[in-house]
């Protein structure tokens, strides 16, 4: 297969090989590589059902001297298991997780983009609930999973600004699973993304569901603002999924830029307050916001052409330290 690395986008490719490995009796066999890329599950299963299912998202970077990193896959693991406590799942040990990744990341090395295109690996944990049953409970059986495919930008333009529209659906509800990394959030996701899409938009920013007045997600990224009084700003919710690169940001905002850098609620009717904004995940890394459609008014950031200096500062520092040619904080990358 030949891949165009400068041109690669955020889709399926099949790579020779994935982990797979089963839960029964209450406990994890062994695992193991294979090239089969189709789960085969019962019928039954309460993940096809019932949505008994959890996964994550990490990448792999090649680095300048060849050399593989992999960015805080212990916080993934957490952020598993916090997944699967809160849907009555086996939990993956910690060693286990990380084993799995390693294994893959290794087994699929040729696929991982050469450093300097931009490209990355992106790696995908699964954690499936499987097994007879049909009635609603917890299933039998787990599955876990972890495949991984090159990819480039999530959102067009990679660090070029592009624009989003408040939407009136709501992805999750104030005490439901917005916090943890489940396929029922997206799945809820997908008509309001269409729709934003419809209407030339990148993707949907979703409000607090209570009260609908404070921003919290952006499509399938958490969203930050550069204040005027150059403050880093993110809201914080039981409904919003915890980025693991939005604490890396609040960290190096703080510790690196010498920025005050906080969680708190960015109400959409205080949109003037931001110089900059952005939407930040592992799939969209730092993905500038060019401008706002809300209810009444079209808000412009910095630019809808151009990065701002904050937010591509940002960038340098974090995509620095992922691709290993900046210092990274103990335990960041293995
Ligand atoms: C990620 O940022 O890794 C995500 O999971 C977002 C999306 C591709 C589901």
């Amino acid at each position: 297969m030949t891949i165009d690395w400068d041109n690669l986008g955020f889709d399926y490719i099949k790579t020779p090989f994935r982990y797979i490995s089963t839960w029964k009796d209450g406990h994890w066999d062994e695992g193991k590589l294979t090239e089969d890329n189709i789960v085969h599950i019962n019928e039954g299963s309460a993940a096809l059902h019932y949505g008994q299912q959890c996964f994550e998202g990490l990448k792999a970077y090649r680095c300048k001297d060849g050399s593989i990193n992999l960015f805080r896959v212990d916080e993934n693991s957490k952020r598993m298991n916090r997944s699967a406590k809160r849907l009555l799942m086996a939990e993956v040990p910690e060693d286990k997780f990380i084993h799995a990744i390693e294994e893959v990341v290794k087994a699929n090395a040729e696929f991982i983009p050469p450093y300097g295109c931009g490209g990355t690996l992106y790696i995908r944990p699964l954690l499936i609930g499987v097994g007879e049953g049909i009635g609603v409970h917890s299933a039998p059986e787990f599955l876990f999973t972890v495949f991984c495919m090159p990819v480039g930008a999530y959102f067009k333009g990679g660090l070029t600004p592009t624009n989003f529209i408040v939407s009136d659906y709501d992805r999750a509800a104030p005490q439901g699973t917005g916090a943890i990394k489940v396929g029922g959030n997206y799945a809820a996701s997908l008509l309001p993304g269409e729709e934003a899409k419809e209407k030339h938009f990148s993707d949907c920013i979703y409000l607090d569901p209570a009260t609908h007045t404070k921003i919290e997600e952006v499509g399938s990224a958490n969203f930050f603002g550069i204040t005027k009084d150059n403050r880093f700003v993110t809201p914080l919710s039981p409904s919003i999924l915890p980025s693991i690169t939005k604490y890396s940001l609040l960290h190096l905002a703080e510790h690196n830029l010498g920025m005050e850098a906080v969680e708190e609620d960015v109400y959409v009717d205080s949109l003037d307050q931001f110089k900059e904004a952005g939407a930040c995940g592992t799939a969209a890394v730092i993905s500038p916001i060019g401008g706002i459609q809300t209810y009444d008014d079209f808000h412009v950031f910095y630019s809808e052409t151009e990065v701002g200096p904050v937010t591509q500062k940002l960038y340098d520092e974090l995509t620095g330290i992922q691709f290993g040619d900046l210092p990274a904080p103990n335990g960041w990358i293995r």
